[in-house]
This record gives C-alpha cells, structure tokens and sequence, in this order.
C-alpha cells in the first residue's frame, strides 16, 4: 500500500470569520486538491444532536452521536457551495447558523468527540493532496504536514465578514450579537484543554485584517509552490 505521508497536506487553522473557509476552498481549486472542511464535521455533529434533542453537556449521549451520524458532503455539478448531507438530510443552511456553531463549540470541547472524529478527518488525505480547514489541523489531526498556515484577522473584521456572510443567507443577525458570540466562541476555542485553538509551532501565521482574500490566497499559493518548500 503506498505510504499516506507522501500525499502532500497543507493545513489552514485560525479563529471563525478568518476568512479560512473562502480561502482553503480557493486555494484547494487552484491546487486541484481535495478539502477538508473540519468545522462542518464538528457543525454536523452539533445539528444531529440537536435533532435529538441530546443535552450538549451529556458527553457520552454526543459522543454516541459523533460516532453513528452520518456526514456527506456534495459538489454540486454547477460548482455551487458544497451540500452537507446530515443523516440523508441536506444540513448545509441549518449547520451554519450561530446557533449551530455555538453548538459545536461546545461539543468540540469533549475529547470522545474529538476521537470519533479523527478517522473520518484522516480518510479525506487523498492524492494528489489535502487542503486541510480547522482549528487543530496543523497541530493534533496532520502534525506532519508539508505546508501550514494559521490565519487571523481582528474580531471586528471577523465579525463584519460574518455578518456580510450571514446577510447574503438571508439569516437575520445583528453585527453586535455576533461580535459578542465570536467573541465568546474564541474563548471557548482557545481555553479548552483539548485541542486548544493555536498556532503549530512551525505553522506561517498570516493576518488578514485589511487584505482582500485573493490576495491571501495568493500569498498562501506562493507558501505551497516555494521550490522551498515543495520538497518533502
Ligand atoms: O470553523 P467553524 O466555525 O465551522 O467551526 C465550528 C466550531 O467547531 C468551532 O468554533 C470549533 O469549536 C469547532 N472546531 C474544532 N476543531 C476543528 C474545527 C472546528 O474544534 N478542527
């Protein structure tokens, strides 16, 4: 069986609204690599548990629905966003909700449902690479990886890209609920003691506070195509 670390893997991690979801899909087209959208496992598994009414602090009740939820996600011919397909339903809408993500949050901070989560995130390293989205990617899910990057930009702007994000969905959301809820979601993110949100040590960090996102994207480009780098 030929040896899964050969198969190159860039991981972008850094903080909600930082811009990484826009940009790990872009740069994943450009590269003609797959994508791994860690945050909608973790989103999926926070709407399941929500259908089931499962109390969020009942860690072996969403450990058991991390470990039996089902999670597709679908490429829409017409290259529209890509469908999340929760247990045979489409959860792309729901997942993305601030009610949806704060649930997540809370269900990432419990270690078994970090586990359950691990092979499912290791099995989207397919040839000829992995854009790899998240929190923990470059430090805990691909320490390995070739190419990492941890993007930031300031709550205001996060919560702003958001808003605008959020807007265009047509979900009604004040900017000041969000900024209070990203706010919140950091904290959470950065304090818990598994998979805290930080840099890999030898990850490049880039903050994107007033650059447009073509334009990090090209600077992530150059990081996976220096000559540098590009040798294992
Ligand atoms: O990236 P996104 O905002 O979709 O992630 C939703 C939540 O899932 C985050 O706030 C975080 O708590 C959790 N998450 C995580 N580890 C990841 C990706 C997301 O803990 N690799």
């Amino acid at each position: 069986m030929p040896d899964i670390k050969i198969i190159p893997v860039l991981t972008i991690d850094g903080p909600s609204g930082s811009g990484k979801g826009t940009i790990s899909r872009k740069v994943a087209d450009a590269l003609g690599w797959h994508l791994l959208d860690s945050g909608a496992l973790y989103r999926a598994v926070g709407f399941a548990a929500g259908m089931e009414g499962l109390d969020l602090s009942d860690a072996e009740a969403v450990t058991r629905c991390a470990q039996t939820t089902r999670i597709g996600f679908r490429d829409p011919k017409d290259g529209s966003e890509t469908r999340v397909i929760v247990n045979g339903l489409d959860a792309t809408d729901d997942i993305r909700t601030e009610t949806c993500g704060a649930a997540a949050s809370a269900i990432a901070a419990i270690p078994s449902v970090r586990a359950a989560l691990f092979e499912k995130q290791h099995s989207f390293r397919k040839a000829p690479g992995l854009v790899a989205d998240g929190r923990d990617m470059g430090t805990v899910i691909f320490p390995d990886a070739r190419f990492k990057v941890f993007l930031t930009a300031s709550a205001d702007e996060r919560a702003r890209r958001r808003y605008k994000q959020l807007k265009e969905k047509g979900l009604g959301v004040t900017l000041a609920a969000l900024l209070r809820e990203i706010q919140a979601r950091d904290v959470r993110d950065a304090e818990r003691p598994v998979a805290p949100l930080k840099p890999a040590t030898d990850a490049t960090l880039i903050d994107s506070t007033g650059t447009p996102i073509d334009a990090v994207v090209t600077m992530v480009l150059a990081l996976v195509r220096s000559p540098r780098r590009a040798d294992p």
